[in-house]
């Protein structure tokens, strides 16, 4: 029987090559090839002011500093989502404001409309699966109320429509789409922004103009949150083969869907009443499910548990299913027909 894994890092032979080189090359901090992973990335998506870093969390981090997110400052945030989402709002001990979800998933925007007041300082749209289901319902209403608007698309490399909020934040951890082993791209609309992150992704200096410690003075306190060159050579042997990677991904989409099993570029997922079971079923039969993220207020950091209705609901239902290059389109049927089989015999 195949084993499916529910996740598998995609590491291309260009990637092997170009990680090889660059490190026989002298050159592993950051150097030219962070710089072209800027510009081949930028090309690739058509983006603009691209700044490379050493995680997705880091580019939350980031994000919330540049949005000038502080103490008691309110972000609305979706209940489910990677914790990476709101650790970093909980380090800057602002107020989180828990919006709940819809039917997919994803952030419901009319609990998010009812919990603007005129203190809301930021509200952060994930991409769950890399579904982006409300973005641009979100995205007006920020616009409208001049709220900060931040784009969790961690997940969502490859969908059609990502990447047009104030922040955008990118994760190229080792199951992501495009991954560079672990590292994370910042993506600000505002070109101030975007020189500000270069400078704190750096301790505070700008590399661009040589500046460095003891001959510079310190005017802001950044951090190490740079990408070093032996990443960005894994990440750019990767996306010489991102065309066909998100093409793969698609047609594993259009296939879940025709089984009305609901899937976006990174993952599918299954809803399902007996769900510990089916996951049971579905290893017994040689396919990896799993329930990955969980609603944030299980975690003490974040305020504790408290009433969510359709998080509530679901919390115990959903079950994700893998979508990636090691899994075939036969694959897909066979984990629906499995899917279904269990349907059938758990039907009273
Ligand atoms: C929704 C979401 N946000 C943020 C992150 C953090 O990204 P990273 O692991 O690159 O720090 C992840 C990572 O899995 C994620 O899924």
């Amino acid at each position: 029987m195949k084993k499916v894994k529910l996740f598998k890092p995609f590491v291309s032979w260009y990637a092997v090559w170009n990680a090889v080189w660059t490190l026989r090359s002298g050159q592993l901090a950051e150097g030219p090839r962070v710089k072209e992973f800027e510009k081949e990335f930028g090309k690739k998506f058509n983006k603009e002011h691209i700044c490379n870093l050493n995680s997705g969390t880091t580019a939350l981090e980031l994000a919330y500093e540049l949005a000038g997110i502080s103490e008691g400052d309110e972000v609305i945030t979706p209940i489910l989502t990677c914790t990476a989402s709101n650790i970093p709002l909980a380090r800057r001990k602002a107020k989180i404001i828990f919006a709940d979800i819809e039917d997919d998933l994803n952030i419901s925007v009319s609990d998010v409309e009812k919990k603007i007041t005129p203190q809301t300082k930021a509200i952060v749209f994930v991409h769950f699966g890399g579904n982006n289901r409300g973005l641009k319902e979100l995205m007006k209403i920020a616009e409208e109320k001049k709220i900060t608007f931040i784009e969790d698309a961690a997940q969502a490399v490859g969908s059609d429509y990502w990447g047009k909020a104030d922040f955008t934040c990118v994760s190229l951890q080792a199951i992501k789409t495009l991954t560079s082993g672990d590292g994370g791209i910042l993506i600000c609309k505002n070109p101030e922004h975007d020189a500000k992150a270069r400078r704190l992704r750096w301790f505070g200096y700008d590399r661009d103009l040589k500046q460095k410690q003891g001959d510079t003075d310190l005017l802001e306190a950044g951090y190490k949150y740079h990408m070093n060159d032996v990443n960005a050579a894994i990440a750019l042997g990767n996306l010489k083969v991102i065309d066909k990677i998100i093409s793969h991904r698609k047609r594993l989409i259009a296939e879940y869907r025709k089984h009305g099993i609901d899937a976006h570029i990174w993952f599918a997922t299954v809803f399902n009443k007996n769900r510990d079971e089916l996951k049971k079923y579905l290893a017994e039969n040689g396919i990896e499910s799993g329930i990955y993220h969980y609603r944030n207020d299980k975690y003490t950091i974040f305020g504790g548990r408290k009433s969510f209705p359709n998080m509530d609901r679901l919390e115990n239902e959903y079950l994700v299913l893998p979508l990636h290059h090691k899994v075939s389109v036969n694959d897909v049927r066979i984990i629906a027909r499995v899917i279904d089989e269990f349907n059938s015999s758990h039907s009273s």
